[in-house]
């Protein structure tokens, strides 16, 4: 039988592949040394030269999110497109690195720096007989006599699938981004008795604490784990689970630290795709950087239980007071008086350090507090206790001035209990119920505008309490818009040029009008269309550039498709589509095409353009909220009576009834950009 026969459900790439890696003679199964690959050499296979016998799995030299400078050696699981390993994670190399298999290891490598390479193998027990890739996802590199010498699930990524498991002391790293898997800031860690998830060291969750995790032993820990029915710390040599989570039988399943800081698991097949089963937090406010740095995030529970009782709630963001929306790529909110600025921690992680490394001594003399109000708190306090009990603000706010890695402090009044915030500020936690009344932030800064990580172009964007909400209505409903028109346009120039053919062929002009209906070609999800279609939707709702962002990054246009255009339309057509009108809602106007562009890109004309993930990423960070305020508007549209009455006083916040005015008008001043 051939291979093709056997593996004819699977993708087309993977037809693509076995077709032309027949014809160049690789098995697929071994690869032995002296052995060299190259993106370019395996390009039409999307840089894949070994697939696990069976084809669930394949390796490649690969590049995530259809970027075109960053490639990684990545075992990719097939079906679900998904990576669940890469080795030089930290350092990409270009579409011309070099993977190279010698009996001592493999060696990956960059053009210009052959002998001396971004990634390789420890030094080996033995010399290598063949490098094979198991269908349980497993790259191993053995001896001649068929004994393992590495192997590829020893060292997780940012994910473990079944058969792999995570022994205590060892983390899990997210990456920075779908197309950027370098490591990312959040940090998934097995204790003996937890799995924690930190951010800069800032812990936001423990298992242990999760409702949904049952503990079923006080045994120690030895290693995490997925199989087909279930998740699992196991400790006592793997005869004893710790903690468990039960879970539907699946034969792949993946527990993933995801870019956004949740612990995810979930699983795929190929009929339904992917189904999420667990999620750490799970709360909308519980992940750091939810609303950016001092974003205030208010998942408000309390007030939606008695309507819409969504099952997870989803967060709203706004400034705290003192507090207005930055501007700059990291979102979040800055001091509305600008001649505050937030001091750089003297923690060498983001590496500022070098502008105040004697801070501690000459600023701690210019730094103040601003006051975020009452009833708030900050992930971290949660999982840690006081840095001091029974002592007076002041004193709290003085020792937090002297210490240069401190940025900010949470003061409970009635225990006189002084929390501080290190090495980085996250969102912070707004609650209406009563719980936290005596709970007061403070946020440090410096006096004196010297320049901040966020620039200074909220002047220009009307500066003062910026709703969070009207940068959101471009997008929304903008992008829609944009699809459409392209879709069009498209059409059109296909018509004209199929027209044109015609002619030169003699044919008489068959109407080529099968489309009336071909407008509404695009699905819109997030209006309520799309609740189980998006795949890594983590919060349920998605709105469509989003999803569609994510989708690029993916690489996996026709699930933007309307399915009743089945085979109408291409994967590659969407993906001009997709690319074009994306490169339209970069949050840098001048980084828009104008619409000659469009039109030259959508006829062929002009290469398609390469949209800016850094210019994108706005979409991320308010993506998730839209359909939230859009939900607020239509139930107060519903019911008058005013039933909420959020936030009162303490911020300029996005739901007061006040900003709604402000909001409409901004929908008619920003839906009109696009093309430039
Ligand atoms: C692989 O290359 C090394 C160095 O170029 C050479 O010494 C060795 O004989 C080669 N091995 C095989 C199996 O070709
Ligand atoms: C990788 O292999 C190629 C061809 O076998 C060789 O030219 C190159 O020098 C090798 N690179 C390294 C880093 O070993
Ligand atoms: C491939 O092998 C794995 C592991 O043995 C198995 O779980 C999976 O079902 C197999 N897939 C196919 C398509 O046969
Ligand atoms: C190693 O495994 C391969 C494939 O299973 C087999 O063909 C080979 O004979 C084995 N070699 C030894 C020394 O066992
Ligand atoms: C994550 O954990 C690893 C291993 O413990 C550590 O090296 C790394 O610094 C941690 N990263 C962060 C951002 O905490
Ligand atoms: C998963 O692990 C648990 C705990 O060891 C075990 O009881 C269960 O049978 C395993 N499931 C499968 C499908 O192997
Ligand atoms: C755990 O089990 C493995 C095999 O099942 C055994 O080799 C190992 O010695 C055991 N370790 C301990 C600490 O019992
Ligand atoms: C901003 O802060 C400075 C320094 O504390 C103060 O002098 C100034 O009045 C403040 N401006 C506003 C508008 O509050
Ligand atoms: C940190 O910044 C300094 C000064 O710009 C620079 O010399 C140094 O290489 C940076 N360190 C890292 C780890 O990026
Ligand atoms: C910090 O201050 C000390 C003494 O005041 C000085 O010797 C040192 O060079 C300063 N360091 C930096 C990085 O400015
Ligand atoms: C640093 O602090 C010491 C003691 O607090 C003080 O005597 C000294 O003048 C300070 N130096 C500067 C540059 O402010
Ligand atoms: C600053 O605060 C951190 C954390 O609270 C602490 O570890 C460190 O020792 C403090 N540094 C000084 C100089 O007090």
């Amino acid at each position: 039988m051939k291979p093709s026969i056997i593996f004819s459900s699977l993708l087309i790439i993977f037809l693509i592949f076995t077709a032309t890696a027949t014809i160049s003679g690789y098995t697929f199964k071994a690869i032995t040394p002296n052995f060299s690959a190259t993106y370019l050499e395996f390009i039409d296979d999307s840089g894949t030269f070994l697939i696990s016998p069976n084809g669930t799995f394949k390796a490649a030299i690969f590049n995530p999110g259809s970027q075109q400078t960053s490639f990684y050696l990545c075992i990719i699981h097939v079906a679900s497109r998904t990576i669940t390993w890469s080795a030089n994670r930290g350092r990409a190399v270009s579409s011309s690195g070099q993977m190279n298999l010698t009996v001592k290891g493999i060696t990956i490598s960059d053009e210009s720096g052959r002998n001396n390479p971004v990634w390789s193998t420890p030094p080996l027990r033995s010399q290598v007989g063949r490098l094979v890739l198991t269908d349980m996802g497993n790259l191993l590199l053995l001896d001649p006599s068929n004994v393992s010498l590495w192997e590829s699930f020893r060292y997780p990524t940012d994910t473990i699938i079944i058969g792999q498991s995570l022994p205590v002391g060892s983390s899990l790293s997210s990456s920075s981004s779908d197309s950027d898997l370098s490591i990312g800031s959040y940090n998934l860690t097995i204790t003996s008795s937890d799995a924690i998830l930190q951010w800069l060291g800032q812990t936001y969750w423990k298992l242990s604490m999760d409702t949904k995790a049952y503990r079923n032993s006080l045994s120690m820990v030895e290693y995490m784990a997925v199989n087909r029915t279930g998740f699992y710390l196991f400790g006592s040599n793997g005869t004893v689970a710790v903690f468990l989570v039960g879970l539907p039988e699946s034969n792949f399943r993946v527990a993933t630290l995801d870019n956004s800081g949740h612990f995810v698991i979930k699983s795929f097949s190929s009929g339904t795709g992917w189904k999420q089963e667990f999620q750490g937090p799970d709360d909308g406010c519980g992940t750091p950087l939810v609303c950016g740095r001092v974003g205030l995030c208010n998942d408000d529970d309390t007030s939606s239980s008695s309507s819409s009782s969504s099952s997870s709630s989803l967060p709203v963001c706004s400034c705290p007071q003192n507090f207005h929306v930055g501007s700059g790529n990291s979102g979040g909110c800055v001091p509305s008086n600008g001649s505050y600025s937030f001091p750089y921690s003297c923690d060498g992680s983001n590496n500022d350090s070098y502008h105040n490394n004697n801070q501690s001594n000459s600023s701690s003399s210019v730094v103040s507090f601003l006051n975020l109000g009452n009833g708030l708190d900050y992930f971290h306090n949660i999982y840690t206790d006081p840095v001091m009990d029974s002592v007076d603000l002041s004193l709290c706010q003085d020792q937090c001035s002297k210490n240069c890695s401190c940025l900010g402090v949470f003061y409970r009044n009635s225990s006189g209990s002084c929390y501080v915030i290190e090495n980085e500020l996250g969102s912070i936690l707004s609650s209406n119920d009563g719980a936290n009344q005596d709970m007061f932030g403070f946020i440090k800064v410096s006096i004196g505008s010297t320049t901040t990580n966020d620039d200074t172009r909220d002047v220009e964007d009307g500066g003062g309490g910026f709703p969070v909400v009207a940068a959101v209505l471009l997008p929304i409903t903008g992008f829609a818009l944009l699809m459409a028109f392209l879709f069009f346009l498209w059409r059109r120039s296909i018509k004209i040029s199929k027209r044109k053919q015609d002619l030169e062929l003699g044919k008489p002009n068959n109407n080529y009008s099968h489309s009336s209906g071909d407008l509404d070609a695009f699905y819109i999800p997030g209006g309520g269309g799309g609740h189980n279609s998006s795949s890594s939707s983590t919060s349920g709702l998605l709105y469509f550039p989003l999803l569609a962002l994510e989708k690029h990054e993916e690489g996996n246009y026709m699930d933007l498709a309307d399915p009743r255009l089945e085979g109408r339309v291409t994967n590659e057509e969407v993906e001009k589509l997709v690319r074009i009108a994306l490169c339209c809602v970069h949050e840098e106007p001048a980084l828009r095409p104008n619409m000659a562009a469009v039109v030259g890109m959508l006829e062929g004309g002009m290469p398609l353009p390469q949209p800016k993930m850094e210019s994108l990423n706005f979409l991320r960070f308010y993506g998730r909220r839209f359909t939230e305020a859009s939900m607020i508007i239509e139930e107060n549209n519903d019911n008058e009576g005013g039933r909420r009455e959020v936030n009162n006083n303490s911020s300029s916040s996005m739901t007061s009834g006040g900003s709604q005015a402000a909001l409409v008008s901004y929908i008619s001043s920003q839906t009109v950009s696009g093309p430039r």
